[in-house]
């Protein structure tokens, strides 16, 4: 590996979190959630964030975290899965990050958030066409960003950490 840091990008409910915690773990490096750092930096929930202050104000506290977690040397960062919307973001994490994208098919992240409701871009009259609509506008976008790309649709994280570790380190 010639690079800091592992950056996992993919679409919401892909696994980002889970998947980069167990990262972390077996690459003794920190973990780090951007969505996270944007809760505690206004001290309110992403959804809070999205009501209070709308979108546009979202993706520009977005941004400067990216810029200032790019300057990070061994972690692993997970992002939110707009982050490929500025290409300033992956400017700026590919610096000091090998980027690696988490591809789930719409019916795999419709089934893992069916019952969530901390994304506000999915509150809408119909999840699943919300999910494919997204998910076709932003797939091209991953694709290109992405140094590796790893199908999460039938694999534990845990299997899935391991596989990507493998592969980063041959
Ligand atoms: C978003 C994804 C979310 C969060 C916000 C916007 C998006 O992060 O940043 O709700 O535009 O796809 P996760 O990908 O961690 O759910």
């Amino acid at each position: 590996m010639n690079k800091k840091n592992i950056v996992l990008i993919g679409f919401m409910g892909c696994g980002k979190s889970v998947i980069g915690s167990e990262l972390a773990k077996n690459f003794s490096f920190s973990f780090i959630d951007t969505d996270y750092i944007i809760e505690k930096k206004l001290n309110l929930s992403i959804q809070d964030i999205f009501d209070k202050f709308g979108e546009p104000y979202f993706r520009k506290i977005e941004t400067n975290v990216y810029a200032n977690v790019s300057k990070f040397k061994n972690c692993v960062i997970s992002t939110g899965g707009g982050v490929i919307k500025n290409s300033e973001n992956i400017i700026n994490l590919k610096k000091n990050g090998t980027i690696v994208y988490l591809k789930a098919t719409p019916e795999k992240i419709y089934n893992n958030l069916k019952f969530d409701e901390n994304r506000p871009l999915l509150k809408t009259q119909n999840k699943f066409n919300t999910i494919c609509y997204l998910l076709n506008e932003r797939e091209h976008l991953y694709n290109k960003y992405a140094d590796l790309i790893f199908d999460i649709n039938d694999e534990s994280p845990f299997t899935l950490a391991k596989n990507i570790k493998n592969t980063l380190l041959k």
